[in-house]
């Protein structure tokens, strides 16, 4: 078994990678942008270059597909978010089925539903996308379906909710950085409205661990929410942050943003049934492990 990792230089690749990897199976690693922190073989590939595609997906079994222009560009540049997120998602499929590949594993993202009609939210729940990203992503979902129905590739669409944890560094604009940065330089974080809006944060070792079984066990053709099922305020996040840090956070109340998702927490009886199981690590001690990742880093 031999397994493809795009974008593994990221955030969630370089756990995914490694964990493939200390998991026994043979890994190629492939992103635009190489890491010193892979063990594995690299191959670069910009997935707008289909020979560069090609190449990394020529001999391997399995896809994992990670790699993505992120949602904040999109906003910005809407066509080269679509260049890269769908066309470069179809050169993977379209060497996938060239190459006998066995199955896709996609990292999709529940952002796709857009306004939240009810929560927990499932996998049915209507998706009216609210970014350029998320049209990406509920467009690649479709594209595996069609390219299963017409041609055969199998997939698993993971939807992920708010993953965090080690290589994730506050450049990234993602909030558990963002709020470790914070509380060390002033102690202060500010929030949108009260801060009672809840979030379904994942430990990004339990999301790694989630893509080695799906890798392993012989499931596809579904699209499965990645939650944890347990919603935590924003306002909740920072004062654990503080009781790890032995900080007493100045919480700064702004005013609500327009458009702002009051609740959004995954239902996890899909990833339940399907895996027979759900991420586990408790937020204090994920949080624990990774401001330590970020002190020794
Ligand atoms: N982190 C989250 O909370 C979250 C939530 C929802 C969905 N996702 C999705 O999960 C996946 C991994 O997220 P992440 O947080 O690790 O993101 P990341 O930005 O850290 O990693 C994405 C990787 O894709 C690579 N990439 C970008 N353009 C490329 C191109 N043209 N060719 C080849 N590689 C290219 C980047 O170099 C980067 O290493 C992405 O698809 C993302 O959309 C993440």
């Amino acid at each position: 078994m031999k397994v493809a990792v795009f974008g593994a230089s990221g955030f969630v690749g370089i756990n995914v990678a490694n964990a493939l990897q200390k998991a026994g199976i043979e890994v190629v690693t492939s992103d635009i942008r190489e890491s010193p922190h892979l063990n594995a073989e690299f191959v670069p590939a910009d997935l707008l270059e289909y020979d560069q595609v090609e190449h990394v997906v020529k001999g391997s079994d399995m896809v994992v597909h990670l790699a993505a222009s992120p949602l904040p560009v999109s906003v910005e540049k809407p066509k080269l978010n679509a260049r890269i997120n769908i066309e470069g998602s179809l050169n993977i499929m379209d060497a996938a089925r060239e190459h006998g590949v066995k199955k896709i594993i996609f990292s999709s993202a529940s952002s796709l539903v857009g306004e939240v009609n009810y929560n927990p939210v499932d996998e049915k729940h209507p998706a009216t996308p609210k970014t350029p990203y998320a049209v990406a992503k509920y467009a690649t979902e479709h594209y595996l379906r069609v390219y299963q129905e017409l041609y055969g590739l199998d997939y698993l669409v993971f939807r992920f909710f708010n993953i965090y944890g080690p290589w994730q560094y506050p450049e990234s604009g993602a909030l558990i950085p963002m709020i470790y940065k914070k509380l060390k330089e002033d102690g202060s974080f500010n929030v949108f409205g009260n801060g009672g809006q809840s979030r379904d944060f994942v430990y990004v070792g339990d999301l790694a661990d989630f893509y080695v079984k799906a890798v392993l066990r012989e499931m596809k053709n579904e699209v499965v929410n990645l939650g944890t099922g347990k919603g935590t305020t924003i306002k909740e996040v920072v004062e654990i942050a503080g009781e790890i840090l032995g900080i007493e956070p100045t919480i700064n109340y702004l005013p609500e943003r327009p458009g702002e998702i009051d609740n959004f927490v995954a239902d996890v009886g899909k990833l339940e049934v399907l895996f027979g199981e759900k991420p586990a690590t408790r937020l204090q001690k994920g949080l624990k492990d990774t401001f330590r990742w970020i002190e020794e880093f």
